[in-house]
């Protein structure tokens, strides 16, 4: 489909490499720069607050608002009203307004990709950007009689910008998988009976080990004396977290970007995550550990 040679085109524009580099160090930088207030901002950027990414939720603002603005332009033109001038013009301010918040959170998700992702996440800011100016332009140019017309076609040329980038977001969603729970997949198949998974005498203390349960991958760890198993891939992108650190003596540091999870409930303790990690019951029985899908 043209769509998709279109998005592999994207993904292959290798030039733009050192220019992504700059920007996401610069972003980085920018959020390292406030300390640990820093840290916590992008954090809520996230979503981590919400337990579920936030950029998805808020980029339905400007997208609706500027939607229902084209549709009042158009009635408009066809039957004239005070009315719908006046509902286009909120609309599109309105949109202006969710295009800030989706900015934000769209950078904030976007300084933690890599590879394919972060090449088609530019292109969609970029093209939210050019139609954010053109909202912007159109909402001031409204304000006067004689420059409304080139005001609503500007809104128009946004609309259609934001429509392309609107797909870009989507297939970011859905064909990159940024923004999802990567343990989703794997909650089916997570036993609900319990599953002896290795010798309980071959557990290192606070060695990270990952065991199969089912097919489904388990973080064990043995923190004094008690074993606390959560999933071992990681909710944000899925890296493996028997590769990442042990932090202190209750949480794990995701190798691929530094989220940290608490052992004892896979609860998200620092994004960019932000959906907690399944939690897995253990027990020992005739010298082998077992786990099974914790209760919800
Ligand atoms: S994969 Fe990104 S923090 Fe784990």
């Amino acid at each position: 489909m043209a769509t998709e040679t279109m998005i592999d085109l994207i993904g292959e524009q290798k030039w733009l490499d050192p220019l992504e580099d700059s920007v996401q160090e610069a972003v980085k930088d920018a959020f390292a720069a406030a300390g640990p207030s820093g840290g916590e901002i992008k954090d809520f950027l996230h979503g981590k607050w919400l337990g579920h990414a936030l950029h998805p939720a808020l980029t339905d603002i400007p997208v609706g608002a500027w939607t229902g603005a084209m549709a009042f332009d158009v009635m408009d033109m066809v039957g004239s009203g005070r009315e719908l001038r006046a509902g286009a013009d909120a609309l599109v301010g309105i949109g202006l307004l969710g295009a800030v918040g989706s900015a934000l959170t769209g950078t904030a998700d976007w300084a933690d990709s890599y590879g394919r992702a972060r090449k088609i996440g530019v292109v969609h800011g970029v093209l939210n950007v050019a139609a954010t100016a053109l909202y912007a332009t159109s909402f001031f140019l409204r304000r006067n009689r004689r420059s409304r017309s080139t005001g609503v076609a500007l809104s128009m040329m946004g609309y259609a910008l934001a429509s392309a980038s609107a797909y870009l977001g989507g297939h970011l969603v859905l064909g990159e998988q940024m923004g999802v729970d990567h343990t989703a997949t794997a909650d089916a198949g997570q036993p609900e009976k319990f599953t002896a998974v290795m010798l309980e005498s071959d557990l290192e203390e606070r060695k990270l080990t990952r065991v199969d349960a089912g097919g489904v991958a388990v973080l064990l760890v043995r923190l004094d004396g008690q074993i606390q198993a959560i999933a071992n891939t990681c909710t944000h992108m899925g890296g493996p977290l028997n590769e990442g650190k042990l932090i202190g003596d209750h949480a794990v540091e995701c190798p691929w970007h530094c989220s940290r999870f608490s052992l004892r409930d896979g609860s998200v303790i620092d994004g960019p995550a932000t959906f907690p990690e399944p939690q897995f019951e253990v027990r020992v029985r005739k010298g082998h550990i077992e786990v099974r899908a914790a209760k919800k």
